[in-house]
């Protein structure tokens, strides 16, 4: 039994070595401080004075160190975690990609393969999923979530917590997952990473901590905190969420990690005098290990002689960290992530290849397929198109399909598969590529228009990749404008002119905003950035041998001036009648109230129609359950997906409720011709929200349910709710 066996081992231990365990060291980055004091990392480690490292990788490295720790007077052995954030040696969409697939046992698979090839490295433990619901697509870490959605968010959490940690701690290929950033870092004020949050607790709970109780639901190992405040207190020292919420209600067993520095960045905060003051208010507050700000290390023997942590406060925290070493195993075999024949073997795996693949064309989002003054689209391609030109400077790069977080990719750009290459292997012998680069990501210089508007008077069709670098999205890469970086719509612009008919792929880690080209490109695909396969996914989709059926899980705004928009907003007292209605309502007086692009929005190379909503009563009563059936009919030309949303809206609450909140989705293929009847089931419990004194009620009256292809969705039912 892991509890009783740390138990024991806690029994042996000095403080000095308890203190060990809730310190964590990154391998070779320093950018907190050198280790001078106290002797180099590996001295430490020996001393049983460091319970975990990240960015170590590899079999050899995490050994050496890991035998170490094996020195130290209680052979204790350490964790090592890493951000393995969409993929490890195969790298997969970034997480808001994938998530636009709405498939969330293709999600889960990712994490799980992420996981088989991590833990094949020495790692066991990764810092994710990000469950951080993200309104704002300003900020840069919307790359790594699951979007705007709180249920959507919910269900993605789960299914990556469960792909990471597969059939459970203690099989070699399960690796810790970590939920983070607990909690709100997605609220940071003007989408400025690292920014203050201010928000009604009422709101923190009803949006924001969802995702994470679903992965305590999925037996989530561990925490991170954020490095925000949330109104005024430091994430890292707020009792309520920790200690309150996660461990008290929640019940939470695993343990949580600081942000790197978090801890020593309370004093920055203004919410701690130094080290010392920080430690204290951390660890009381119930962060139990330091990811590299040493104020731990530095400051718990003394807060504990000064008796303003007590012991039992630290035990707990190194209670925590131990079961989990037990539970991984690392007692038993402390080298047991260390085995060189199945590092082998994970490497460039040709399976693992073929499901980036597989999840790369999942995620993509048919933004715009409209017809031509022939009345056909352009897509999907024919293989037989005889010139094809493809323009744009994401073309031949490879780094940018990783995306931000693709720390454990080798840099070697072999191995990706460009979208340049991609689509070479699918045209036909007989056809020609005609490729011009026409301008670089992020600079002013146009000398390359000219080859490229030649390279587009000579195609039958253009292609133009656009975009973002991999490192315009993630952390620390907020954004306050967010049109294409550069000279690339200019480009577009000029590319247009000739006349050529165009498809724009574009590549991004968080929603862009291209008005222009939304309005006259007749056919654009979103592509985010989708990974080692990225070159392959596209070119199944440009050619129709995958139809596509991405759904946006963010919406994406017309202007920056409308963020933060989001689809569950409330109605005002003065709800515009329409887009044109501006008198004294709550609208802009110079642009309109909607997104670009809904939520759940994304089109197929086929025609769905749904039709017949039905509810089983036009009453749901507590014990109860509401079935709800649609039709649903591929009315078009191809065999494809689709993703029926299904929305509801309380109309008078105790406090105001959301215009929709998606309660439910199914994704299903139809044949071309074929229709299908789905049905949902809706109980009480699925329409509880919390009022202003943060009580998860139902509360009686009447709703409205909307069932569809996207957040516009318009099919309308109404039913009551009795208790
Ligand atoms: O896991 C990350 C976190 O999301 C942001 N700061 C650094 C950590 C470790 O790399």
């Amino acid at each position: 039994n892991p509890e009783l066996q740390a138990d024991a081992l806690i029994r042996q231990m000095t403080l000095d070595e308890k203190i060990g365990q809730l310190n964590q060291y990154s391998s070779d980055w320093e950018s907190t401080g050198k280790i001078t004091a106290e002797g180099d990392k590996e001295t430490q480690i020996r001393q049983g004075k460091v319970g975990s490292m990240l960015n170590v990788t590899g079999v050899d490295k995490t050994r050496k160190l890991q035998e170490l720790a094996m020195q130290s007077r209680l052979h204790i052995p350490m964790i090592f975690g890493l951000d393995v954030i969409h993929g490890f040696r195969t790298t997969f969409p970034i997480p808001l990609g994938e998530t636009a697939s709405w498939d969330l046992a293709l999600i889960e698979k990712s994490a799980r393969i992420a996981a088989t090839e991590a833990s094949a490295y020495g790692v066991q433990w990764t810092f994710a999923p990000m469950v951080d619901i993200a309104r704002d697509p300003r900020w840069g870490r919307v790359m790594e979530g699951a979007g705007e959605d709180t249920y959507l968010g919910s269900l993605v959490a789960k299914a990556r917590v469960h792909g990471f940690q597969g059939n459970g701690l203690g099989n070699v290929d399960a690796i810790m997952a970590c939920a983070k950033h607990f909690a709100a870092y997605g609220a940071a004020i003007g989408g400025r990473d690292y920014n203050s949050v201010d928000m009604s607790l009422r709101q923190l709970n009803e949006t924001y901590l969802p995702p994470f109780k679903a992965a305590v639901e999925a037996n989530v190992a561990t925490f991170m905190n954020s490095f925000n405040d949330i109104n005024g207190i430091p994430a890292t020292a707020n009792k309520y969420i920790q200690r309150d919420i996660l461990k008290g209600q929640w019940n939470f067993k695993g343990f949580v990690v600081s942000d790197w520095g978090s801890i020593g960045e309370m004093i920055a905060h203004g919410y701690a005098k130094d080290s010392y003051d920080a430690a204290m208010k951390a660890i009381n507050a119930g962060s139990d290990m330091d990811m590299e700000s040493r104020c731990y290390r530095n400051n718990l023997k003394q807060l504990v002689q000064d008796g303003k942590v007590d012991i039992s406060v630290i035990d707990e925290a190194v209670k925590r960290i131990l079961v989990k070493k037990f539970e991984l195993g690392l007692f038993d075999d402390p080298y047991r992530f260390c085995n060189a024949a199945r590092e082998k073997k994970q490497t460039n795996n040709p399976e693992n290849r073929a499901f980036a693949r597989e999840i790369g064309k999942k995620s993509i989002v048919l933004l715009k397929n409209e017809p031509l003054s022939n009345g056909k689209t352009l897509l999907p391609l024919s293989k037989q198109t005889k010139t094809v030109a493809l323009i744009g400077p994401l073309f031949k790069a490879t780094k940018a399909n990783h995306g931000f977080w693709s720390i454990a990719f080798p840099d070697d750009s072999t191995r990706i598969i460009s979208q340049y290459q991609g689509i070479k292997n699918q045209l036909d012998k007989s056809s020609s590529i005609v490729y011009a680069k026409g301008c670089n990501i992020n600079d002013n210089d146009k000398t390359g228009f000219a080859e490229a508007i030649n390279a587009a008077k000579s195609a039958d069709v253009v292609i133009m990749s656009l975009g973002e670098a991999a490192d315009m999205s993630g952390e620390a890469k907020s954004k306050s404008n967010l049109q294409l970086p550069g000279v690339q719509e200019e480009l577009l612009k000029e590319i247009y002119k000739t006349g050529k008919p165009v498809v724009l792929l574009l590549n991004a880690g968080r929603p862009l905003i291209f008005n222009w080209a939304s309005d006259n490109i007749p056919s654009i695909l979103y592509t985010w950035w989708l990974g080692t396969e990225a070159g392959n996914a596209i070119a199944d989709v440009l050619f129709g041998d995958y139809n596509p059926a991405g759904k946006l899980p963010i919406s994406f705004p017309r202007t920056e001036g409308q963020i933060p928009i989001y689809y569950n907003h409330f109605n005002t007292g003065r709800p515009a009648k329409d887009e044109n209605d501006k008198n004294y309502v709550s609208a802009y007086i110079d642009l309109q109230n909607s997104p670009k692009y809904p939520f759940g929005y994304g089109l197929s190379y086929t025609k769905f129609d749904i039709s017949n909503l039905k509810l089983s009563s036009d009453k749901l009563s507590s014990g109860n359950k509401l079935t709800v059936t649609v039709d649903i009919a591929n009315t078009g030309n191809y065999d494809g997906e689709e993703v029926v949303q299904l929305y509801v809206r309380d109309l008078v609450g105790s406090v105001v409720r959301p215009v929709k909140e998606l309660k439910g989705f199914q994704k299903l293929m139809l044949k071309k011709g074929e229709t299908k009847q789905l049905t949902f089931t809706l109980t009480p419990e699925d329409l509880k929200f919390f009022n202003n004194e943060i009580q998860y009620i139902n509360e009686a009256g009447d709703y409205e349910l909307f069932v569809g292809n996207s957040s516009d969705a318009s099919l309308k039912a109404n039913f009551k709710l009795t208790l």
